[in-house]
């Protein structure tokens, strides 16, 4: 469900690699021809041109492009080219530190990539920040988001679709009970969202709006203004409806005076490769226009090309 398109038999590394050493000669990048190759590239034909160019010309091609480029289109080109455990590394370190309650960033992160792709991140991680991201998120979260967070972000859930259902019916109760309670940091509560596999908390919600009669999410919006709340939502929306979670980020994004084009890149360049296309259907569903179209009115110039590459839209 991948918006990008890619040559099933892309140039050799090396020729795309002199291709962009060519894009960065004379005056100005060539910014078409950087979004020509880098656009059309899928992330193994991408770290192929990384190694290609840096065998070379002995430099990053990263460190290039932060040089040749500027703003929102380097931001994006940047976020792109790299390899997406390194992405989620960069994310997540901005992330935790500037967070604060109702920045959800962490909780995508933790809980749309597969458990794998977790871990991979974390270890990238520790190559960029010689540091974990657990021991960042620790320093800057503090109470019942502390305990949520860092649960979230070092779980390493079991991957498989084997779903328990006497184990849903049981853990919906608690879900349920707790909800009741107010209670929703206590220990249970945390321990069955942060340790179960997707397909099992599926199962469990699923059980538990046809048990109570209501979806979880609704029963977690006893208090819209509760930041604490909403974090809990969003886990269970990443994890069971993450292209519904997305296109309402990229709603907010786009709809907001002066598009928050941190949200846009951030979305557009994590998931061009996993389901953008299904995002894009949840957003035409939505807001009744098309994803690209909301976008080119927002962005301009090799920005708004690049973005509509990634979406498998181009603008000549
Ligand atoms: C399902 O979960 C119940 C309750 O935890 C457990 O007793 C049972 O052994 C589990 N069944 C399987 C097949 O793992
Ligand atoms: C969750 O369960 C519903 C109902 O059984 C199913 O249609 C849906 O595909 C499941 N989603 C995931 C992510 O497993």
């Amino acid at each position: 469900m991948a918006t990008v398109k890619f040559p099933e038999l892309a140039p050799p590394p090396m020729e795309d690699a002199e291709q962009l050493r060519k894009a960065f000669e004379g005056w100005g990048a060539n910014e078409k021809l950087i979004i020509n190759i880098l656009g059309h590239r899928n992330a193994e034909q991408r770290k192929a041109i990384r190694r290609a160019y840096y065998e070379a010309y002995k430099e990053d091609l990263i460190k290039a492009l932060q040089k040749e480029l500027s703003s929102d289109f380097e931001r994006a080109v940047f976020l792109w080219t790299l390899d997406p455990s390194e992405r989620d590394a960069v994310l997540a370190y901005k992330a935790a530190l500037k967070w604060k309650p109702g920045n959800h960033v962490l909780i995508e992160i933790a809980c749309t990539r597969s458990p794998h792709e977790l871990f991979l991140a974390r270890q990238s991680y520790h190559v960029f920040y010689r540091r974990s991201l657990e021991e960042d998120v620790a320093a800057h979260t503090a109470g019942d988001y502390r305990k949520l967070l860092l649960l979230l972000i070092a779980s390493h859930r079991y991957d498989g679709p084997e779903v328990n259902m006497t184990l849903a019916k049981a853990e919906a109760k608690i879900l349920h009970l707790k909800i009741a309670d107010k209670d929703y940091s206590h220990d249970e509560f945390i321990r069955i969202l942060t340790t179960r596999s997707k397909a099992q908390l599926n199962a469990t919600f699923n059980q538990y709006n046809n048990e109570f009669g209501h979806a979880i999410n609704k029963d977690l919006e006893s208090d819209t203004r509760d930041d604490y709340l909403a974090a809990l939502r969003a886990v269970i929306k990443c994890m069971t409806r993450p292209e519904k979670y997305f296109e309402k980020v990229l709603r907010l994004a786009i709809n907001k005076l002066g598009t928050d084009e941190e949200a846009l890149i951030r979305v557009i360049t994590t998931r061009a490769e996993v389901d953008l296309k299904a995002i894009k259907e949840e957003y035409y569903g939505r807001n009744s226009i098309p994803l690209e179209v909301a976008i080119a009115k927002d962005t301009s110039g090799d920005y708004e090309k690049f973005l509509l590459a990634l979406l498998g839209h181009e603008s000549d």
